[in-house]
């Protein structure tokens, strides 16, 4: 990859993780799997050490989560509250050991003394006791501002958050830790809301995070909370020796605390420690993502210090996907949004990754025989992350006599099992396609897709509502969900009257999207969320997009011929265009802000002090032409300060608030490159 292929790859990467960003920190909704995001910025990291030229200290390998949500008061930490490095096996772990063992100038064969605990898949949270009383509680956020949420953090009981310490306690004290919901309670919330007709959570991180940040804390008491505490802030004057003794004392102070803990003298023993987490982790009543491993001893801890988001003393060990066994009850074929008919293995229920699992795609023919799946056959299930369960393998040993090969029906090949209409299968494709242009299977999962996150964002249309709405025939495509009347919505099974006045709110909402969720909404083949944005960066408007020529479509990055004609094909069905004009007269504007582009697109810059080389003017259009802002005043949204001779008091403010400095060689030298 040469370095300008380099640049657009990691502007993409960069884009696209930070909107991962918002929507796993802020909105507590994530729509990629850990395993996905993790993958996602491991390439940006990779792209960033190899072209150190393009990293910027905007870039999210730079920071912690994301800015903290409008809706909360917002709360600065005294420190700020730094995230992980992340280890994907024991192998990385021993990098890290060697990494760590450089810095301290030990040898090889010595060892170091870590202390290992279970990664709580949960929120973190800062509580801050002033004077031995509890004050305050905030989220991480960018782990330099989070959310206020002391109301809420009130909720958790006494015997895990003491309100008040003892005498021993320092006057000033910040304790850390991760809010979580344990997997039993977890089941009672979503079975609760499920009797409620209310949208059940996908899993105990979503119910938890969704929990803590509700701006009413009558919400929140309803949803059982939980907390283990890990580390500490500000300590006042007094000073822990080690991380063991630090949680030993906060426990001893009423903290709740993981009791699943162990000092271990030397890497091997952390990684044992890690593979017997592994193991016991099903039989846990909370989710854990990993294992952290800190080194023990906080002079040591001190004199390895960090880089930019996270410590050199610590690292998180993350897990594989968990899997599970369960047998395929049934193999049936569903009509998707496109039209493909899916296999789909019908499975006994089974809790995995944090969620009860029913279904998984089959995918196509050719998956059924590659797995050689059979009805009654024992299976290994995984689930990645948060979302989409896949089966991995067949256990052959445990097959039932009369399990039969499975192929998709002779007849099913002919004609869609939904609404009869033909089936087709295009060369050199895989899948069956019903080419029914109103089969109801299409219609079904064409407005799930149209509502879900990514896309318009309707909270409460799920399954069961979109099924009613297209079997009683209220609604043949999105547009339509749109006219609907209160009385209409609130006549459906499950709605109660204030879920009808909420769909309808939710409905106007969705009608400011952007132009990358609207044209991902309209669920065009291979336009996925990235190729989406892609569009909307490349064209700027509807109306460009949809007038562009294949030839245009292609040229843009990512974009090849055949999601190029994909999506020219798309826009020249009149039903299609019609849908969308139908969508603009309902009050669909869908507008873009093109992500600026340049050196340093994104970043505000501040200038002081005389430059020699450049003239004041001139170094702000330079700034202006690569796509930054000008600021005349430094604050935390500074990205950089360049300072010439005689730098006064913006200067000294970029200090105290730890803003880049440039001088003006620095500037005219990233200028340069
Ligand atoms: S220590 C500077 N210990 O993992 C290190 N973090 O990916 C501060 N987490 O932000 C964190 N369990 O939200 C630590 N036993 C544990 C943890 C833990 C979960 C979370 C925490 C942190 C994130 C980093």
């Amino acid at each position: 990859m040469d370095s300008r292929q380099a640049e657009k790859r990691i502007q993409n990467l960069r884009r696209d993780i930070q909107e991962h960003n918002r929507r796993y920190y802020r909105d507590d909704s994530p729509t990629v799997t850990d395993a996905e995001y993790d993958a996602l910025m491991r390439e940006l990291m990779d792209l960033e050490k190899q072209f150190p030229l393009l990293a910027t200290p905007e870039s999210p390998t730079q920071k912690v989560g994301a800015k903290p949500s409008e809706k909360f008061e917002k709360y600065r930490h005294a420190l700020p509250m730094l995230s992980l490095g992340n280890a994907m096996n024991v192998e990385e772990l021993r990098d890290f050991d060697a990494r760590v063992k450089k810095r301290l100038e030990l040898l090889p064969m010595e060892s170091v003394e870590y202390f290992a605990e279970p990664k709580i898949d949960g929120l973190a949270v800062e509580l801050v006791y002033e004077n031995r009383k509890f004050s305050a509680a905030a989220t991480r956020g960018d782990g330099g501002v989070g959310e206020l949420i002391t109301q809420n953090i009130l909720t958790i009981s006494a015997d895990q958050i003491p309100r008040e310490l003892p005498a021993d306690a320092p006057d000033v004290l910040d304790v850390r830790g991760e809010v979580y919901m344990k997997k039993a309670d977890f089941a009672d919330l979503n079975a609760r809301r499920d009797r409620e007709g209310q949208p059940v959570f996908a899993n105990p991180r979503n119910a938890a995070a969704g929990s803590l940040r509700q701006l009413d804390p009558k919400i929140t008491a309803e949803r059982p909370l939980s907390i283990f505490c890990y580390a500490v802030g500000r300590t006042g004057p007094m000073e822990f020796s080690s991380q063991e003794k630090c949680l030993k004392t906060l426990a001893a102070w009423g903290f709740a605390v993981n009791g699943a803990v162990k000092r271990c003298r030397g890497v091997e023993s952390a990684a044992e420690y890690y593979s017997k987490t592994l193991e016991g982790r099903p039989a846990l009543d909370y989710d854990i993502d990993g294992v952290v491993v800190k080194v023990n001893d906080f002079a040591l801890q001190q004199s390895l210090g960090q880089v930019s988001r996270s410590p050199r003393w610590a690292i998180a060990v993350k897990f594989p996907a968990e899997q599970v066994e369960t047998t395929v009850r049934d193999i049936e074929i569903q009509v998707g949004r496109t039209g493909a008919l899916t296999p789909v293995a019908k499975l006994e229920p089974v809790f995995v990754g944090g969620v009860t699992v029913s279904s998984a795609s089959l995918h196509n023919q050719d998956e059924i025989e590659r797995l050689d799946v059979r009805v009654g056959d024992a299976v290994i299930l995984q689930r990645a992350g948060d979302v989409i369960p896949e089966v991995v393998r067949v256990l052959i040993e445990k097959r039932p006599a009369n399990a039969q090969p499975f192929s998709i029906p002779e007849a099913v090949q002919n004609k869609c099992p939904v609404c009869a209409s033909d089936i087709q299968r295009l060369p050199g494709e895989v899948a069956y396609r019903c080419v029914g242009a109103s089969c109801p299977a299409q219609i079904v999962e064409g407005v799930k897709h149209f509502a879900s996150k990514g896309a318009a964002n309707v909270d409460g249309l799920g399954d069961k509502i979109v099924r009613q709405l297209v079997e009683n025939k209220m609604i043949a495509s999105p547009a339509d969900l749109y006219t609907l009347t209160r009385d209409q919505w609130a006549s459906l099974e499950r709605m109660a009257e204030k879920s009808a006045d909420n769909m309808l709110a939710a409905l106007e909402a969705s009608k400011s999207m952007d132009l990358a969720r609207f044209l991902y909404a309209l669920g065009i083949r291979h336009v996925g969320e990235a190729t989406a944005r892609a569009l909307a960066d490349a064209f700027g408007s509807l109306n460009a997009v949809r007038a562009a020529s294949v030839e245009k479509l292609a040229d843009v990055p990512d974009i090849g011929a055949v999601v190029a004609a994909s999506i020219r094909g798309f826009f020249d069905d009149p039903k299609n265009d019609e849908m969308v004009r139908r969508l603009e007269e309902l009050g669909f504007a869908p507008a873009w802000e093109k992500q600026e582009q340049g050196r340093f697109a994104g970043m505000t810059f501040v200038l002081t002090g005389t430059l020699d080389t450049l003239k004041r003017s001139e170094a702000k259009q330079l700034i202006l032409a690569q796509g930054a802002k000008a600021a005349g005043s430094v604050s935390k949204n500074t990205s950089v300060v360049v300072a010439g001779r005689d730098a006064g008091s913006k200067l000294s403010k970029a200090r105290e608030l730890g803003v880049e400095i440039w001088d003006e060689d620095r500037f005219i030298k990233e200028l340069k490159e």
